[in-house]
């Protein structure tokens, strides 16, 4: 019944806001950060590789840590809840994940809240690099990509938000705008833990859409929605958009 009161809303609306979080990867094979000991989080410490502490500190780990997280996105593929999402022209991405699979998918409007992995710029003088892809086997340390820039002395590094860094403010004002104008706002695979991001369901409802929250544990976010539904994102997602 609540599947079907969601795909009836789903269908119904004219503007649909999904915003994803980590589970919405897992299926594709792509770790999430909590929750299983897979998990990134269980395995490395975000201090010592996800900060701009940890990158002044020791930048080859932390690239080298990049560069493997990179090779497994490359290696991965969009599922069949990517692909049916992409397939809604009324149907926009606001997305925490720093992988292009909503973009391999077909979807064009997709918004990274916390950047892009393979967006790789300078790390003093913030110019794009080109990166080449990683190759396997990879070590978790690896030998830094000098900065093409002649007269800078930096480094490639990742495309991501790391703590302790800003979002990037056109990202974010483009979210909270979606959120607050859209009929339904749907949440898949976040665990609602980390902010500004999380505070996008309370916004949008706020404002009158319609919440449904796709996880299959209960999360910060699940008391706050109109309507839970306990299940993979691979699996449903396709259910309630095609
Ligand atoms: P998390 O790893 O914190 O949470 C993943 C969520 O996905 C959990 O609630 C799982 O229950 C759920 N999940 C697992 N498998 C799923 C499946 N097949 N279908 C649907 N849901 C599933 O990921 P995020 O909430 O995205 O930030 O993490 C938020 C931010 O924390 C990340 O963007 C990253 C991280 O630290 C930065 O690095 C800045």
């Amino acid at each position: 019944m609540t599947a079907e009161l969601a795909s009836e809303r789903i269908q119904q609306a004219e503007r649909i806001v999904v915003l994803t979080g980590a589970g919405m990867s897992a299926e594709s094979g792509i770790a999430t950060f909590r929750g299983t000991e897979e998990s990134l989080w269980s395995r490395w410490d975000p201090q010592q590789l996800a900060t701009p502490e940890a990158w002044s500190a020791h930048p080859q780990t932390v690239w080298g840590w990049y560069r493997y997280r990179h090779a497994g996105i490359q290696a991965a593929a969009p599922h069949a809840g990517h692909l049916v999402l992409a397939s809604h022209d009324n149907c926009e991405i606001i997305t925490q994940n720093v992988d292009d699979l909503h973009e391999r998918a077909g979807s064009t409007t997709v918004t990274h809240l916390h950047g892009r992995l393979d967006a790789f710029r300078c790390h003093l003088c913030h110019r794009p690099i080109s990166v080449a892809p990683p190759q396997q086997p990879l070590s978790l340390t690896a030998d830094l990509t000098k900065c093409p820039q002649p007269s800078c002395a930096g480094y490639a590094r990742p495309g991501v938000v790391w703590f302790g860094e800003n979002l990037p403010t056109d990202a974010w004002e483009h979210a909270v705008q979606s959120a607050s104008t859209c009929d339904v706002a749907v949440i898949i695979g976040t665990s609602g833990l980390v902010y500004p991001a999380a505070s996008l369901p309370g916004i949008a409802a706020d404002h009158g859409a319609f919440t449904i929250e796709i996880n299959p544990e209960r999360t910060p976010l699940t008391p706050q929605v109109d309507l839970y539904l306990c299940a993979a994102a691979a699996d449903i997602v396709p259910q309630l958009f095609s």
